[in-house]
Protein backbone atom coordinates (compact mmCIF):
# COMPACT_ATOMS: atom_id res chain seq x y z
CA UNK A 1 0.00 0.00 0.00
CA UNK A 2 2.78 2.38 0.69
CA UNK A 3 4.30 1.75 -2.61
CA UNK A 4 0.81 2.63 -4.31
CA UNK A 5 0.50 5.46 -2.32
CA UNK A 6 3.77 6.53 -3.18
CA UNK A 7 3.29 6.21 -6.52
CA UNK A 8 -0.05 8.11 -7.17
CA UNK A 9 1.35 10.73 -4.80
CA UNK A 10 4.38 11.01 -7.99
CA UNK A 11 1.71 11.75 -10.43
CA UNK A 12 1.75 8.01 -11.83
CA UNK A 13 -0.80 6.18 -13.47
CA UNK A 14 -1.71 2.69 -11.15
CA UNK A 15 -2.21 -0.58 -12.72
CA UNK A 16 -5.55 -2.75 -12.72
CA UNK A 17 -3.54 -4.67 -10.11
CA UNK A 18 -3.09 -1.98 -7.20
CA UNK A 19 -6.28 -0.83 -7.84
CA UNK A 20 -8.07 -4.19 -7.04
CA UNK A 21 -5.70 -4.79 -3.98
CA UNK A 22 -6.34 -1.51 -2.38
CA UNK A 23 -10.01 -2.14 -2.78
CA UNK A 24 -10.04 -5.09 -1.86
CA UNK A 25 -7.75 -4.81 0.91
CA UNK A 26 -9.94 -1.27 2.27
CA UNK A 27 -13.18 -3.82 2.09
CA UNK A 28 -11.90 -6.47 3.77
CA UNK A 29 -10.09 -4.34 6.46
CA UNK A 30 -6.60 -5.10 5.78
CA UNK A 31 -5.95 -1.93 4.71
CA UNK A 32 -6.09 1.14 7.54
CA UNK A 33 -8.00 4.54 7.02
CA UNK A 34 -5.34 6.12 7.35
CA UNK A 35 -3.45 4.88 4.69
CA UNK A 36 -6.29 5.42 2.45
CA UNK A 37 -6.73 8.99 3.41
CA UNK A 38 -3.36 9.58 2.05
CA UNK A 39 -4.29 7.65 -1.10
CA UNK A 40 -7.25 9.50 -1.34
CA UNK A 41 -5.54 12.92 -1.16
CA UNK A 42 -3.01 12.05 -3.77
CA UNK A 43 -6.14 11.02 -6.10
CA UNK A 44 -7.68 14.42 -5.33
CA UNK A 45 -4.31 16.67 -6.24
CA UNK A 46 -3.01 13.70 -8.71
CA UNK A 47 -6.34 12.87 -10.70
CA UNK A 48 -7.02 9.65 -12.42
CA UNK A 49 -6.76 8.30 -16.22
CA UNK A 50 -10.05 7.75 -17.44
CA UNK A 51 -8.91 4.02 -17.64
CA UNK A 52 -8.12 4.41 -13.72
CA UNK A 53 -11.90 5.83 -13.25
CA UNK A 54 -13.19 2.61 -14.75
CA UNK A 55 -10.77 0.06 -13.14
CA UNK A 56 -11.23 1.94 -9.71
CA UNK A 57 -15.22 1.74 -10.62
CA UNK A 58 -15.22 -1.87 -11.71
CA UNK A 59 -13.21 -2.84 -8.57
CA UNK A 60 -16.15 -0.90 -6.51
CA UNK A 61 -18.86 -3.13 -7.98
CA UNK A 62 -16.89 -6.13 -7.45
CA UNK A 63 -16.67 -5.73 -3.83
CA UNK A 64 -20.83 -6.61 -2.84
CA UNK A 65 -23.46 -8.32 -4.51
CA UNK A 66 -24.48 -7.03 -7.97
CA UNK A 67 -28.28 -7.30 -9.20
CA UNK A 68 -29.01 -9.73 -11.66
CA UNK A 69 -31.59 -8.30 -14.10
CA UNK A 70 -31.30 -10.89 -16.82
CA UNK A 71 -34.17 -12.75 -16.38
CA UNK A 72 -35.91 -9.29 -17.71
CA UNK A 73 -36.27 -9.25 -21.61
CA UNK A 74 -35.45 -6.51 -23.28
CA UNK A 75 -32.55 -3.49 -22.79
CA UNK A 76 -33.10 -2.47 -18.75
CA UNK A 77 -32.38 1.46 -18.58
CA UNK A 78 -31.76 3.06 -15.82
CA UNK A 79 -32.16 7.07 -14.74
CA UNK A 80 -29.81 8.54 -11.75
CA UNK A 81 -30.28 12.47 -11.30
CA UNK A 82 -27.47 13.80 -8.91
CA UNK A 83 -30.28 15.48 -6.78
CA UNK A 84 -32.04 18.50 -6.52
CA UNK A 85 -35.01 20.14 -5.24
CA UNK A 86 -39.05 19.31 -6.07
CA UNK A 87 -36.93 16.56 -8.68
CA UNK A 88 -39.95 14.13 -9.52
CA UNK A 89 -39.35 12.99 -12.70
CA UNK A 90 -38.81 8.93 -11.60
CA UNK A 91 -42.45 8.77 -10.90
CA UNK A 92 -43.64 10.22 -13.76
CA UNK A 93 -40.89 8.66 -16.48
CA UNK A 94 -41.03 5.38 -14.94
CA UNK A 95 -44.61 4.79 -16.32
CA UNK A 96 -44.26 7.14 -19.30
CA UNK A 97 -41.38 5.22 -20.86
CA UNK A 98 -42.77 1.48 -19.81
CA UNK A 99 -45.71 2.86 -21.92
CA UNK A 100 -43.45 2.04 -25.15
CA UNK A 101 -42.79 -0.56 -23.42
CA UNK A 102 -39.01 0.29 -22.00
CA UNK A 103 -38.60 -2.24 -18.89
CA UNK A 104 -38.14 -0.48 -16.04
CA UNK A 105 -36.71 -2.17 -13.07
CA UNK A 106 -36.08 0.35 -10.51
CA UNK A 107 -34.27 0.02 -7.39
CA UNK A 108 -34.56 2.83 -5.12
CA UNK A 109 -33.62 4.49 -1.56
CA UNK A 110 -35.35 6.76 0.75
CA UNK A 111 -32.43 9.12 1.61
CA UNK A 112 -31.45 12.11 3.26
CA UNK A 113 -32.70 15.41 1.81
CA UNK A 114 -35.17 18.26 1.43
CA UNK A 115 -37.76 15.61 0.53
CA UNK A 116 -37.98 11.85 0.67
CA UNK A 117 -36.53 9.62 -1.67
CA UNK A 118 -38.52 8.23 -4.50
CA UNK A 119 -40.04 5.20 -2.56
CA UNK A 120 -41.63 7.74 0.56
CA UNK A 121 -42.74 9.70 -2.22
CA UNK A 122 -44.69 6.58 -3.81
CA UNK A 123 -45.90 5.56 0.06
CA UNK A 124 -48.03 8.50 0.26
CA UNK A 125 -50.17 6.51 -2.00
CA UNK A 126 -52.58 4.38 0.06
CA UNK A 127 -51.49 0.86 0.46
CA UNK A 128 -48.16 1.50 -1.78
CA UNK A 129 -45.52 -0.70 -0.83
CA UNK A 130 -41.88 -1.92 -2.57
CA UNK A 131 -41.30 -4.86 0.58
CA UNK A 132 -41.70 -7.15 -2.92
CA UNK A 133 -39.25 -10.14 -3.47
CA UNK A 134 -36.68 -10.24 -5.96
CA UNK A 135 -38.63 -12.62 -7.62
CA UNK A 136 -41.64 -10.55 -8.05
CA UNK A 137 -39.64 -7.63 -8.85
CA UNK A 138 -38.65 -9.55 -12.38
CA UNK A 139 -42.18 -10.73 -12.62
CA UNK A 140 -43.62 -7.73 -12.28
CA UNK A 141 -41.33 -6.08 -14.74
CA UNK A 142 -42.17 -8.92 -17.56
CA UNK A 143 -45.14 -8.66 -16.89
CA UNK A 144 -46.05 -4.77 -16.45
CA UNK A 145 -43.04 -2.96 -17.76
CA UNK A 146 -42.53 -1.36 -14.44
CA UNK A 147 -41.63 -1.48 -10.90
CA UNK A 148 -40.04 -0.49 -7.84
CA UNK A 149 -37.92 -1.97 -4.69
CA UNK A 150 -36.52 -1.13 -1.97
CA UNK A 151 -32.46 -1.60 -1.67
CA UNK A 152 -31.23 -5.45 -1.60
CA UNK A 153 -28.14 -7.05 -1.01
CA UNK A 154 -24.97 -5.56 -0.04
CA UNK A 155 -24.06 -3.11 -2.77
CA UNK A 156 -20.51 -1.58 -3.05
CA UNK A 157 -19.63 -2.06 0.67
CA UNK A 158 -16.55 0.07 -0.66
CA UNK A 159 -17.67 2.82 -1.99
CA UNK A 160 -19.55 2.92 1.43
CA UNK A 161 -16.35 2.89 3.39
CA UNK A 162 -14.70 5.09 1.08
CA UNK A 163 -17.81 7.64 0.99
CA UNK A 164 -17.49 7.88 4.91
CA UNK A 165 -13.81 8.87 4.86
CA UNK A 166 -13.94 11.11 1.75
CA UNK A 167 -16.52 12.88 4.45
CA UNK A 168 -13.81 13.37 7.12
CA UNK A 169 -10.54 13.92 5.29
CA UNK A 170 -11.98 16.59 2.93
CA UNK A 171 -12.13 14.48 -0.53
CA UNK A 172 -15.46 14.34 -1.13
CA UNK A 173 -15.28 17.21 -4.05
CA UNK A 174 -13.38 14.74 -6.47
CA UNK A 175 -14.32 14.40 -9.81
CA UNK A 176 -12.61 10.71 -9.97
CA UNK A 177 -14.40 9.83 -6.74
CA UNK A 178 -17.59 11.14 -7.29
CA UNK A 179 -17.92 9.99 -10.90
CA UNK A 180 -16.76 6.34 -9.81
CA UNK A 181 -19.03 6.52 -6.54
CA UNK A 182 -22.03 7.13 -8.10
CA UNK A 183 -21.37 4.86 -11.23
CA UNK A 184 -20.27 2.19 -9.09
CA UNK A 185 -24.00 2.40 -7.54
CA UNK A 186 -25.64 2.12 -10.62
CA UNK A 187 -23.79 -0.55 -12.29
CA UNK A 188 -24.12 -2.76 -9.81
CA UNK A 189 -28.02 -2.44 -9.87
CA UNK A 190 -27.89 -4.36 -12.66
CA UNK A 191 -29.13 -1.70 -16.09
CA UNK A 192 -27.80 -2.49 -19.19
CA UNK A 193 -27.94 1.33 -20.09
CA UNK A 194 -28.02 4.26 -17.62
CA UNK A 195 -29.11 8.02 -18.50
CA UNK A 196 -27.71 10.56 -16.21
CA UNK A 197 -29.35 13.52 -15.05
CA UNK A 198 -26.35 15.93 -13.49
CA UNK A 199 -28.15 19.00 -12.51
CA UNK A 200 -26.19 22.30 -12.00
CA UNK A 201 -27.15 25.42 -9.70
CA UNK A 202 -27.63 26.88 -6.50
CA UNK A 203 -29.88 23.68 -5.41
CA UNK A 204 -27.39 20.80 -6.81
CA UNK A 205 -24.16 18.91 -6.19
CA UNK A 206 -22.07 20.81 -8.79
CA UNK A 207 -23.07 24.63 -8.73
CA UNK A 208 -21.26 25.35 -11.85
CA UNK A 209 -21.64 24.52 -14.72
CA UNK A 210 -17.94 23.42 -15.93
CA UNK A 211 -17.82 20.87 -13.11
CA UNK A 212 -21.55 19.71 -13.78
CA UNK A 213 -19.72 19.06 -17.22
CA UNK A 214 -16.88 17.48 -15.95
CA UNK A 215 -18.93 15.07 -13.58
CA UNK A 216 -20.83 14.02 -16.70
CA UNK A 217 -18.40 13.69 -18.97
CA UNK A 218 -16.55 11.08 -16.57
CA UNK A 219 -19.69 9.48 -15.56
CA UNK A 220 -20.57 8.93 -19.27
CA UNK A 221 -16.75 7.46 -20.03
CA UNK A 222 -17.24 4.99 -16.74
CA UNK A 223 -20.44 3.81 -17.81
CA UNK A 224 -19.20 3.64 -21.86
CA UNK A 225 -15.93 2.01 -20.83
CA UNK A 226 -17.21 -0.82 -18.59
CA UNK A 227 -20.12 -1.70 -21.13
CA UNK A 228 -23.14 0.32 -20.03
CA UNK A 229 -24.25 2.62 -23.08
CA UNK A 230 -24.38 5.75 -20.94
CA UNK A 231 -25.26 9.32 -21.46
CA UNK A 232 -25.84 12.36 -19.89
CA UNK A 233 -28.05 15.22 -19.66
CA UNK A 234 -27.05 18.93 -17.57
CA UNK A 235 -30.24 20.52 -16.18
CA UNK A 236 -31.05 23.63 -14.35
CA UNK A 237 -31.64 23.38 -10.54
CA UNK A 238 -31.18 26.66 -9.71
CA UNK A 239 -34.62 27.34 -8.63
CA UNK A 240 -36.92 24.31 -8.12
CA UNK A 241 -38.01 21.71 -10.39
CA UNK A 242 -42.03 21.70 -11.40
CA UNK A 243 -44.10 23.79 -8.70
CA UNK A 244 -44.27 20.68 -5.69
CA UNK A 245 -41.86 20.10 -3.44
CA UNK A 246 -42.59 17.74 -0.45
CA UNK A 247 -44.14 14.18 -0.97
CA UNK A 248 -47.44 13.53 -1.53
CA UNK A 249 -47.22 16.85 -3.05
CA UNK A 250 -45.24 15.82 -6.04
CA UNK A 251 -47.28 12.85 -7.04
CA UNK A 252 -50.03 15.13 -7.22
CA UNK A 253 -47.64 17.05 -9.73
CA UNK A 254 -46.94 13.75 -11.08
CA UNK A 255 -50.01 12.95 -11.76
CA UNK A 256 -51.22 15.99 -13.43
CA UNK A 257 -48.37 16.09 -15.49
CA UNK A 258 -49.21 12.41 -16.55
CA UNK A 259 -52.26 13.41 -17.66
CA UNK A 260 -50.80 16.31 -19.52
CA UNK A 261 -51.27 19.09 -17.73
CA UNK A 262 -47.91 19.57 -15.86
CA UNK A 263 -45.63 22.39 -15.53
CA UNK A 264 -43.59 23.03 -18.05
CA UNK A 265 -40.20 22.39 -16.97
CA UNK A 266 -40.96 19.30 -15.42
CA UNK A 267 -42.75 17.73 -18.66
CA UNK A 268 -39.98 19.31 -20.64
CA UNK A 269 -37.14 17.28 -18.67
CA UNK A 270 -39.17 13.98 -18.80
CA UNK A 271 -39.59 14.51 -22.12
CA UNK A 272 -35.71 14.82 -22.37
CA UNK A 273 -34.48 12.47 -20.45
CA UNK A 274 -37.44 10.29 -21.66
CA UNK A 275 -36.60 10.10 -25.25
CA UNK A 276 -32.87 9.22 -24.64
CA UNK A 277 -34.06 6.31 -22.05
CA UNK A 278 -36.62 5.29 -25.82
CA UNK A 279 -34.01 5.70 -27.88
CA UNK A 280 -30.95 3.60 -25.28
CA UNK A 281 -33.64 0.68 -24.95
CA UNK A 282 -33.80 0.58 -28.93
CA UNK A 283 -37.53 1.04 -28.61
CA UNK A 284 -37.35 4.38 -31.07
CA UNK A 285 -35.00 4.88 -34.23
CA UNK A 286 -34.20 9.13 -33.18
CA UNK A 287 -34.56 11.38 -30.45
CA UNK A 288 -37.46 12.91 -32.51
CA UNK A 289 -39.67 9.94 -33.31
CA UNK A 290 -39.34 8.76 -29.29
CA UNK A 291 -40.47 12.10 -28.03
CA UNK A 292 -43.33 12.26 -30.16
CA UNK A 293 -44.54 8.51 -29.10
CA UNK A 294 -44.08 10.06 -25.23
CA UNK A 295 -46.39 13.51 -25.75
CA UNK A 296 -48.58 10.42 -27.60
CA UNK A 297 -48.92 8.39 -24.86
CA UNK A 298 -49.31 11.52 -22.43
CA UNK A 299 -52.34 12.96 -24.70
CA UNK A 300 -54.23 9.68 -24.92
CA UNK A 301 -53.98 8.25 -21.67
CA UNK A 302 -51.71 5.64 -22.17
CA UNK A 303 -49.07 6.69 -19.59
CA UNK A 304 -51.70 7.44 -16.95
CA UNK A 305 -52.71 4.02 -16.80
CA UNK A 306 -49.40 2.45 -16.77
CA UNK A 307 -49.05 4.83 -13.67
CA UNK A 308 -52.38 3.37 -12.01
CA UNK A 309 -51.48 -0.43 -13.32
CA UNK A 310 -48.11 0.00 -11.40
CA UNK A 311 -49.52 1.33 -8.24
CA UNK A 312 -52.15 -1.52 -7.97
CA UNK A 313 -49.34 -4.26 -8.77
CA UNK A 314 -47.83 -3.10 -5.74
CA UNK A 315 -50.60 -2.51 -3.32
CA UNK A 316 -51.57 1.09 -4.28
CA UNK A 317 -54.96 2.62 -4.10
CA UNK A 318 -54.64 3.70 -7.92
CA UNK A 319 -58.28 5.83 -7.30
CA UNK A 320 -55.64 9.01 -5.87
CA UNK A 321 -55.38 9.31 -10.16
CA UNK A 322 -58.72 10.69 -9.66
CA UNK A 323 -58.98 11.03 -5.90
CA UNK A 324 -55.70 13.55 -5.77
CA UNK A 325 -57.51 14.52 -2.03
CA UNK A 326 -57.43 10.81 -0.60
CA UNK A 327 -53.28 11.56 -0.41
CA UNK A 328 -52.34 12.70 2.76
CA UNK A 329 -52.98 16.36 3.38
CA UNK A 330 -51.73 19.05 5.61
CA UNK A 331 -53.99 21.07 8.05
CA UNK A 332 -52.94 24.61 7.02
CA UNK A 333 -51.93 26.02 4.14
CA UNK A 334 -50.90 29.51 4.43
CA UNK A 335 -49.94 31.44 1.43
CA UNK A 336 -46.73 34.01 1.04
CA UNK A 337 -47.46 36.80 -0.44
CA UNK A 338 -45.47 39.40 -2.71
CA UNK A 339 -44.02 42.51 -0.57
CA UNK A 340 -43.61 44.32 -4.11
CA UNK A 341 -44.85 44.11 -7.69
CA UNK A 342 -41.96 42.91 -10.28
CA UNK A 343 -40.94 40.43 -11.47
CA UNK A 344 -39.29 37.11 -10.12
CA UNK A 345 -35.22 37.21 -10.65
CA UNK A 346 -34.05 34.79 -8.13
CA UNK A 347 -36.28 31.59 -6.25
CA UNK A 348 -33.02 29.94 -4.67
CA UNK A 349 -33.77 25.90 -4.69
CA UNK A 350 -31.54 24.38 -1.59
CA UNK A 351 -32.85 26.91 0.22
CA UNK A 352 -36.30 26.97 -0.49
CA UNK A 353 -35.45 23.12 0.03
CA UNK A 354 -34.57 23.69 3.62
CA UNK A 355 -37.81 25.78 4.28
CA UNK A 356 -39.66 22.32 3.25
CA UNK A 357 -37.24 20.37 5.33
CA UNK A 358 -38.45 22.77 8.21
CA UNK A 359 -42.08 21.47 7.45
CA UNK A 360 -40.79 18.21 7.84
CA UNK A 361 -41.44 17.18 4.37
CA UNK A 362 -37.28 15.57 4.61
CA UNK A 363 -34.84 13.95 6.59
CA UNK A 364 -32.15 15.18 8.42
CA UNK A 365 -30.99 11.73 9.78
CA UNK A 366 -31.29 8.74 8.45
CA UNK A 367 -34.15 8.38 11.64
CA UNK A 368 -36.10 11.02 11.20
CA UNK A 369 -39.43 10.96 10.56
CA UNK A 370 -40.86 12.85 7.39
CA UNK A 371 -44.04 13.58 7.08
CA UNK A 372 -45.35 13.03 3.70
CA UNK A 373 -48.62 15.77 3.31
CA UNK A 374 -46.31 19.03 4.22
CA UNK A 375 -44.29 21.07 1.66
CA UNK A 376 -44.36 24.12 -0.74
CA UNK A 377 -46.58 24.49 -4.14
CA UNK A 378 -45.18 27.56 -6.20
CA UNK A 379 -47.02 29.47 -8.02
CA UNK A 380 -44.54 31.83 -9.44
CA UNK A 381 -40.96 30.76 -11.01
CA UNK A 382 -37.77 33.13 -12.66
CA UNK A 383 -38.99 35.03 -14.98
CA UNK A 384 -42.70 35.63 -14.14
CA UNK A 385 -44.34 39.24 -13.27
CA UNK A 386 -46.18 39.42 -9.85
CA UNK A 387 -47.86 42.14 -8.40
CA UNK A 388 -47.97 43.12 -4.60
CA UNK A 389 -49.71 41.15 -2.16
CA UNK A 390 -50.43 38.24 -5.00
CA UNK A 391 -49.26 35.00 -3.66
CA UNK A 392 -45.62 33.41 -4.57
CA UNK A 393 -46.71 30.37 -3.02
CA UNK A 394 -48.94 28.45 -1.01
CA UNK A 395 -46.92 26.47 2.47
CA UNK A 396 -48.72 22.95 3.57
CA UNK A 397 -48.29 23.03 7.37
CA UNK A 398 -49.11 20.45 9.64
CA UNK A 399 -47.71 22.79 12.58
CA UNK A 400 -49.74 26.42 13.59
CA UNK A 401 -46.35 28.46 13.78
CA UNK A 402 -44.60 28.94 9.89
CA UNK A 403 -43.20 32.38 10.35
CA UNK A 404 -39.26 31.04 10.51
CA UNK A 405 -40.54 28.80 7.38
CA UNK A 406 -42.10 32.20 5.48
CA UNK A 407 -38.77 34.55 6.67
CA UNK A 408 -36.71 31.90 5.30
CA UNK A 409 -38.85 31.56 2.12
CA UNK A 410 -39.18 35.67 1.35
CA UNK A 411 -35.17 35.52 2.11
CA UNK A 412 -34.72 32.94 -0.90
CA UNK A 413 -37.06 34.74 -3.23
CA UNK A 414 -35.98 38.09 -5.11
CA UNK A 415 -38.23 40.32 -6.90
CA UNK A 416 -36.86 42.75 -9.03
CA UNK A 417 -38.00 45.89 -10.85
CA UNK A 418 -36.68 44.88 -14.38
CA UNK A 419 -37.36 42.34 -16.49
CA UNK A 420 -35.25 38.95 -16.46
CA UNK A 421 -34.83 35.94 -18.27
CA UNK A 422 -34.71 32.64 -16.98
CA UNK A 423 -31.92 30.19 -16.99
CA UNK A 424 -31.71 27.34 -19.85
CA UNK A 425 -33.57 24.24 -18.38
CA UNK A 426 -30.85 21.75 -20.65
CA UNK A 427 -27.75 23.03 -20.84
CA UNK A 428 -26.23 20.29 -22.58
CA UNK A 429 -26.10 16.96 -23.81
CA UNK A 430 -23.09 14.45 -23.51
CA UNK A 431 -22.50 11.37 -24.98
N1 LIG B 1 -23.01 11.07 -4.37
C1 LIG B 1 -22.43 9.86 -4.33
O1 LIG B 1 -23.09 8.84 -4.37
N2 LIG B 1 -21.08 9.79 -4.24
C2 LIG B 1 -20.31 10.88 -4.20
O2 LIG B 1 -19.10 10.76 -4.14
C3 LIG B 1 -20.93 12.14 -4.24
C4 LIG B 1 -22.29 12.20 -4.33
CA1 LIG C 1 -41.59 19.20 -8.31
Amino acid sequence: MYDIIEKKRDGEILTNDEIQFFIDGYTNGEIPDYQVSALLMAVYFQDMTAEERAQLTTAMVNSGDQIDLSAISGIKVDKHSTGGVGDTTTLILAPLVASLGVPVAKMSGRGLGHTGGTIDKLEAVPGFHVEITSEEFVNLVNKNKVSVIGQTGNLTPADKKLYSLRDVTATVNSIPLIASSIMSKKIASGADAIVLDVKTGAGAFMKELDEAKNLASAMVSIGNRVGRNTMAVISDMSQPLGNAIGNALEVKEAIETLQGSGPKDLTELCLTLGSQMVLLAGKAESLDEARNRLIENLNNGKALEQFKTFLESQGGDSSVVNHPESLPQATNQVELPAKMSGYVSEMIADDIGTAAMMLGAGRATKDSKIDLAVGIVLHKKIGDTVKEGESLLTIHANQADVDDVQEKLYASITISEESVEPQPLIYDTIT
